[in-house]
């Protein structure tokens, strides 16, 4: 059986640390908030709503470690904790979603300290439970986007290891194998951390779905050979208005794909929609150290002293992308008010 992406034990968070897959499979333990700060800000866990649950569980961690005190100042550590978890990595919305959701479940005055405690317990559980849930949604409504036979050009990893379970763009590529397609995937290793290369490769390969590799610059020519589908990716944040922040080389696959009239399309859960964030241009995008492009795994490949610029994410803007696949169905454009009609539908269900 595969191994969680992320566990909560009752008094630790453990992590697969995806900065040694595929070579090594080695569990983190995190026992303090601290811990679970660095490990997103090391990359140890990543994939927008991974991080998100992980930071979830990172205030309730600062929560546990408040010991016995006062609600108000259990209230306090939580709001604390929610701030600094907060500046482990800017882009991907879900982290901040996920956190000021903690705040806001520690709110309510009444509570002793221990009920307080148990009620964060439970809306981190519920944060990792509507990620699942969502997933298997996503895989749902995307599945039906592809044909039998059908190849997906993909970049970075938005599956498994970027969730709870299952993935958003590659959960969609599971649920239309689980439907007896005949899906295959061209896989980009997307550098400078080669997530695609070293995880979504490996995910793929354990779930039996045919992968095959290509270098990030091989994209446009597999496209031009019409051996592309569809391009199916994820997102860190999706801005009110359509526009998709998502790993690096992203948007030169959307360009591509529209040059090449292939249909691009973004898998993502409401959670990763920023409502309050009106177009790509608003989205903060995390600047990384020069040293991921100047080598890899410790071997330099660069002449020391150049000049290096490693944006972490790019923003593709909503006219090139043809669909928005969420837990609450298809946004089609115009993305802006598709994306703003089903977050009211799920809202109103809610009610
Ligand atoms: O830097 P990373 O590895 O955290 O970047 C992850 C991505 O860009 C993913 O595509 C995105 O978070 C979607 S994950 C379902």
């Amino acid at each position: 059986m595969r191994l969680p992406t992320l566990k909560w034990t009752g008094d630790a968070l453990e992590l697969i640390d995806q900065t040694l897959l595929p070579g090594e499979l080695v569990i983190e333990r995190c026992e303090k908030v601290e811990e679970v700060h660095e490990a997103i800000r090391r990359l140890v866990v990543r994939g927008a709503p991974a991080i998100g649950v992980a930071a979830a569980y990172g205030v309730l961690l600062a929560a546990r470690a408040a010991g016995n005190v006062s609600p108000e100042e259990v209230r306090n550590h939580v709001a604390r904790a929610a701030d600094y978890l907060e500046t482990a990595r800017p882009t991907a919305v879900n982290l901040s979603w996920a956190v000021r959701r903690m705040v806001r479940a520690a709110e309510e005055k009444g509570p002793s300290a221990q009920e307080l405690y148990g009620r964060l317990a439970r809306e981190a559980e519920a944060i990792a439970d509507e990620d699942r849930h969502a997933n298997r949604r996503m895989g749902k409504f995307g599945a039906a986007l592809l044909r039998d036979g059908a190849t997906v050009l993909t970049h970075c990893n938005a599956g498994a290891l970027a969730t709870v379970d299952y993935g958003t763009a590659l959960g969609v590529v599971y649920a239309a194998a689980e439907e007896g397609k005949n899906i295959s995937v061209y896989v980009d290793e997307t550098r400078p951390l080669l997530q695609g290369a070293r995880l979504t490769a490996w995910e793929l390969m354990q779930a039996g779905v045919p992968a095959t590799l290509i270098c990030d610059d091989a994209a446009a020519t597999v496209m031009a050979q019409g051996r592309v589908d569809c391009v199916l990716v994820g997102a860190d944040r999706v801005a009110a208005n359509g526009d998709v922040a998502n790993k690096i080389g992203t948007l030169n696959l959307a360009i591509l794909a529209r040059h090449f009239l292939v249909p691009f399309y973004v898998a993502a859960p409401l959670s990763s929609v920023d409502f309050d964030t009106a177009s790509g241009a608003d989205v903060p995008v995390e600047e990384r150290t020069y040293e991921e492009v100047t080598g890899f795994g410790g071997v330099r490949t660069a002449p020391p002293g150049v000049g290096v610029s490693n944006p972490a994410f790019d923003v593709t803007p909503a006219r090139l992308v043809d669909a928005i696949i969420t837990e609450a169905g298809v946004a089609k454009p115009p993305l802006g008010p598709a994306l703003a009609a089903l977050k009211d539908e799920t809202d109103r269900s809610a009610v």
